[in-house]
């Protein structure tokens, strides 16, 4: 069976697509929040879901071990990759910014230290300024950074605000606005073409119920 093999990251924005494409009627029945499974079938045997980290999405489509992909677009930011982008989601709305202690002069300092998991974002943006930084990568708990001294500011993720308002830090500066987006394998593309295409409509028809 050739199937459409789907690439997602476990969580919130897998739930969010899942629900679109049900109203596609396109359904997952085997699936439950608590399944531990890494892949999944639809019910009528068209589609492989492939459950990855965030960060490899891309990863799997590029190569084309996927020929789709759902993935925020901070991670294609990050680190981008020769596939073909296709919509934009809507969903996973949240912003890059940079943010600090309440008051950080940004644009007045000569050198900054910035903690994040997007240096490459970062760095551009930064070098774009014409200010000079030390990028520490880190995989996690970003706020922290400022508060233990290791860094100025930090380039992060905001969605709700709630984690930088429970540590004292606010937004400095926004970068970017970030949704959920859905990429394709270029050569899937050329030979799935009617697949994806339907794919695509069913994840539209699904957003448009939403609206
Ligand atoms: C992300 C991000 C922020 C937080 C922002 O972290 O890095 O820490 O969410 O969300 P909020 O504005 O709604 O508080 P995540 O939950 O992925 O955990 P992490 O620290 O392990 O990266």
């Amino acid at each position: 069976m050739d199937y459409l093999t789907v690439a997602m990251a476990k969580g919130r924005t897998a739930d969010r697509a899942m629900d679109f494409l049900e109203k596609s009627d396109v359904r997952f029945s085997d699936f439950t929040d608590e399944s531990r499974k890494l892949v999944i079938y639809d019910d009528k045997q068209t589609i492989k879901l492939i459950f990855v980290k965030a960060v490899d999405v891309p990863v799997y489509v590029e190569n084309g071990a996927a020929d789709v992909g759902i993935v925020g677009k901070d991670v294609m930011m990050e680190d981008p990759r020769d596939v073909y982008e296709l919509l934009d989601l809507g969903i996973g709305r949240c912003k890059l910014a940079v943010a600090g202690f309440p008051g950080t002069p940004v644009d007045e300092m000569p050198f900054l230290t910035v903690a994040s998991k997007y240096p490459a974002v970062a760095k551009e943006y930064f070098d774009k300024k014409g200010i000079r930084t030390e990028m520490i990568k880190l995989n996690g708990s970003i706020e922290l950074a400022p508060l233990i001294g290791m860094s100025d500011v930090i380039v992060d993720i905001v969605e709700t605000g709630t984690t930088l308002k429970e540590n004292g830090l606010v937004v400095l500066q926004e970068i970017a606005e970030v949704s959920a987006r859905l990429i394709v394998n270029k050569a899937s593309y050329a030979t799935k073409t009617a697949d994806i295409q339907q794919f695509i409509k069913d994840m539209k028809e699904g957003l448009e119920v939403r609206a």
